[in-house]
């Protein structure tokens, strides 16, 4: 098993358009849709997402559920919970580490070799950008150093500005 960094992308660009065997979508507790990644990722899967999703009544912040992934090119998506960025001290951090963990977790059970992850919680949640991405780089690559599946976890970044953040992170841990 190569060395976690070893198995981290950073990509600019949108999530709805990468070929690997799971997107994940940063979700509400519904899983009903919303704004963001979670529309473009419904308006790209076509109608039997939203059809699948209101069958999995709703998920919890900081877990994560899996859906077919319809007419995207991915196979499979993941539904995760962000925190709401409250200040700090509601759990934020503990929470947004579990989303990454628990879709690596369900990733790993469907034999997903390929993943990929927006900036959970960083857009209409609020989450500060910079202390999300250490969560982030930190809880994959903790992840990564205990598993062999998913191979290659791929940090999508929306801008430019949010995959130098990513870069720095990276870095810090070996990778890229
Ligand atoms: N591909 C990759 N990243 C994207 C895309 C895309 N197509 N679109 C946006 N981003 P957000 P949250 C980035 O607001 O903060 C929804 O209404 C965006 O730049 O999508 O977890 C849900 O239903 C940002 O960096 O998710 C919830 O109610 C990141 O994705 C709520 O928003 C996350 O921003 C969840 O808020």
């Amino acid at each position: 098993m190569s060395a976690p960094g070893d198995r981290l992308r950073i990509h600019t660009g949108d999530i709805t358009r990468l070929a690997v065997d799971a997107i994940v979508n940063a979700a509400n507790s519904s899983l009903l849709g919303g704004g963001g990644v979670d529309g473009a990722i419904h308006r790209a899967a076509g109608p039997e997402l939203l059809a699948e999703c209101r069958t999995l009544n709703g998920c919890k912040t900081g877990d994560a559920k899996l859906t077919k992934g319809y007419r995207l090119p991915a196979r499979y998506v993941i539904h995760t919970v962000g925190p709401v960025w409250q200040g700090g001290g509601k759990g934020e951090a503990e929470l947004l580490a579990s989303c990454y963990r628990r879709s690596l977790e369900i990733a790993s059970a469907h034999d997903c070799r390929t993943i990929a992850f927006p900036a959970i919680s960083t857009g209409i949640y609020g989450y500060p950008k910079d202390k999300a991405t250490g969560i982030a780089v930190g809880s994959v690559s903790d992840f990564l150093s205990r598993n062999a599946i998913p191979e290659t976890v791929i940090f999508c970044c929306f801008d430019e500005q949010t995959a130098e953040l990513y870069r720095e992170a990276v870095a810090a841990v070996g990778g890229v």
